[in-house]
């Protein structure tokens, strides 16, 4: 079905006192990406032709991540905060240069899905030219109730503090969102006033002035935990939670396996494949993807790694940014790898430091090795070859290289390169005193009975 072309209009100027943050609100993440982010990720999947985005004075920081997702799009001002009809008429421009629907988004509403978004527009399409997003909340306080007529149809909204006792009862809430068919919208929000309880110019005014004009208002329905609205930080850590579990169930549902999904955290962007089994206690950052088949054991900390099928990762292991893992890699109990490529075969499984290096295939890197990739100014690396063995407790001075198939005596300090197939052993030679130990303990217990 062909749409208008729909304009996006996401208000993000708000301060966001009750956060109590020196960051912008909707700077606040959800799965590791902002608010806002996941706002305007939304206008990706519909039909929508523009975004404009309408930010406080001094947030810069929330324009430039506007435009890094969406690098289209508009920005607006709106020097004084006096509600959203004065936020939205921040956008006048963008509004006065478009022809077509209009929806609005308030930045602080992260849990919208897409499709709920195509029943707004499917309702402008039915004939509505305003569709407002509604739902039925467990607890209606703070919201704007919907007031419908004997039909069903949107009359008005009542802002919470400008309610009656008995609208106060209705328990059907304004998300947010709302979407216009409506020719000239600007002029018909330059009439909304602020003569209401907080003195401010509600875009929820333009619901009445719409009726007035003869035009029909629709609510549409979704579920609560999707237009959950975040002022504060307990509503911040709810949507996370909502989040997270939405996520955890689609990642279930394609084929991975978590023994305490709870106690499992993913990223907006995480990538799981099929068959993938997650022990419990497990954190994923941004910028993570886990092929088929790999186990991942409880207490992990990755971010920014790529993990490829059939790998063994933890229990207790870090991947940090840059860590490529291979085919059937091993990477144990506590070892950390960074910016690191840990060819196929090739194992790490205890207590080592991976850092800024290159891993040929079906290696070993003993307990305790460490790549020495810093000198207190620059990153340098190191490269092992095909086969090498690394032994345990050894130090690797970057840059430096070992040869396909070589072997490194446990307890070495490398800082020369190591030809492919040699030995190379670098620490002091054995002594031994036959007999030292039983002399040793007699001595110590005589002086112990003197004193
Ligand atoms: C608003 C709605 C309410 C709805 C609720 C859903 C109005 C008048 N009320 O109330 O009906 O139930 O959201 O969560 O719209 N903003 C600006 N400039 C302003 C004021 C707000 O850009 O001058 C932005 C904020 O950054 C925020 C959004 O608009 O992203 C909503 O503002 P907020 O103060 O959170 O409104 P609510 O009181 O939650
Ligand atoms: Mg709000």
């Amino acid at each position: 079905m062909g749409h208008a072309p729909l304009l996006m209009i996401v208000l993000a100027a708000g301060k966001g006192t009750r956060m109590n943050s020196a960051l912008p609100k909707v700077m606040h993440k959800i799965a590791g990406r902002s608010m806002l982010g996941h706002v305007l990720a939304l206008s990706g999947q519909s039909e929508t032709r523009s975004v404009a985005v309408v930010v406080g004075p001094d947030m810069d920081a929330v324009a430039t991540e506007a435009v890094a997702h969406v690098p289209s799009a508009q920005i607006f001002v709106q020097h004084y905060q006096r509600g959203t009809a004065d936020a939205v008429l921040a956008a006048r421009e963008a509004l006065q240069n478009h022809s077509g629907d209009v929806m609005i988004l308030y930045g602080d509403t992260p849990l919208l899905q897409p499709e709920t978004l195509t029943y707004l527009t499917a309702a402008l399409d039915a004939g509505a030219h305003v569709a407002v997003l509604g739902f039925r909340a467990k607890d209606p306080t703070g919201y704007g109730r919907l007031l419908t007529d004997s039909r069903g149809d949107l009359q008005a909204i009542r802002e919470h503090k400008d309610a009656s006792d008995d609208e106060r009862q209705i328990d059907l809430c304004n998300s947010g969102v709302i979407a216009f068919r409506v020719p000239r919208l600007a002029e018909l929000l330059s009439r909304i006033g602020n003569d209401n309880a907080k003195g401010e110019f509600y875009l929820t005014d333009a619901v009445a002035l719409a009726r007035e004009d003869g035009l029909r208002c629709v609510v549409v329905a979704c579920d609560e935990n999707e237009v959950l609205g975040v002022n504060a930080r307990d509503q911040l850590a709810t949507a996370e939670s909502i989040w997270q579990t939405r996520q955890r169930a689609a990642l279930m549902r394609d084929g991975v396996t978590m023994i305490a999904p709870d106690t499992v955290w993913l990223s907006y962007d995480t990538k799981i494949g099929c068959d993938v089994i997650i022990e419990p206690n497990v954190f994923i950052g941004p910028g993570v993807t886990i092929e088929d088949g790999v186990e991942i054991l409880a207490n992990c900390y990755i971010v920014g790694a790529h993990i490829s099928a059939g790998a063994r990762v933890g229990p207790f292991a870090r991947l940090r940014p840059g860590a490529k893992l291979g085919t059937n890699v091993h990477v144990g109990n506590f070892v950390e790898v960074k910016n690191s490529d840990m060819a196929s075969g090739s194992k790490a499984n205890h207590l080592a430091y991976v850092g800024d290096g290159s891993v040929g295939a079906g290696a070993n890197i003993g307990a305790g090795t460490i790549f020495c990739n810093y000198d207190g100014f620059t990153k340098h690396r190191t490269t092992i070859g095909e086969g090498a063995f690394i032994g345990s407790n050894s130090s690797l001075v970057a840059p430096v290289k070992i040869g396909a198939g070589a072997y490194v005596g446990s307890g070495s300090v490398i800082t020369k390169d190591v030809s492919p197939g040699a030995l190379a052993l670098e620490r002091c030679e054995q002594e031994e005193r036959p007999g030292w130990a039983e002399k040793f303990r007699i001595m110590m217990s005589r002086r112990k009975a003197k004193s």
